[in-house]
């Protein structure tokens, strides 16, 4: 019979999970910041790759607490989602499109980080980890901060006079 697995496994495992994540956005958003027509997205995308490079460290701590190597597994949720970006990027380019579409694919990420760090903050609560948690949180918020600002940069985008709203 298999060894029963606990919450404290799955606690264990999902780092690896979001770590390799991390890493293959750090590798994405560089493309992101190219392909990107309008100068506030391709500001965005890069200032939001050196938050990434910032939240791997925080990872690489969070390995540190638990007593684990850092060591990322296999994401293939964040391989989709960035395979659907590239998509994106090929299929748009040079249209008035290509902006809306590219913000469309890093929402879909933040989305999915969002989902992953809100997770790994309430099992890290429930399993007396409280000192990892403000590591997790702190990524949390740039993440949850950079879904705000692409919202923004939909909307700008979608304004045919590329006007902000007030
Ligand atoms: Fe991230
Ligand atoms: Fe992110």
């Amino acid at each position: 019979m298999a060894t029963e697995k606990t919450i404290n496994d799955l606690f264990l495992d999902t780092p690896k999970d979001i770590y390799f994540a991390e890493k293959q956005t750090l590798k994405a958003l560089p493309k992101m910041a190219r392909a990107a027509q309008s100068e506030e997205g391709r500001a965005g995308f890069l200032k939001h790759r050196d938050e990434t490079q910032g939240q791997i460290e925080r990872l690489e701590q969070v390995f540190e607490l638990i007593g684990k190597p850092a060591r990322g597994k296999t994401c293939e949720a964040i391989q989709g989602i960035l395979a659907e970006g590239e998509e994106i990027m090929e299929e748009y380019k040079g249209s008035v499109a290509l902006d809306a579409g590219l913000i469309s694919a890093a929402q879909a990420v933040e989305h999915y980080e969002s989902a992953r760090y809100g997770t790994l903050i309430a099992w890290a609560n429930q399993l007396g980890l409280k000192v990892a948690v403000p590591l997790l949180q702190a990524t949390l918020t740039e993440e949850d901060a950079t879904d705000k600002k692409l919202t923004r940069l939909a909307e700008v985008s979608d304004n045919p006079k590329g006007k902000r709203a007030a």
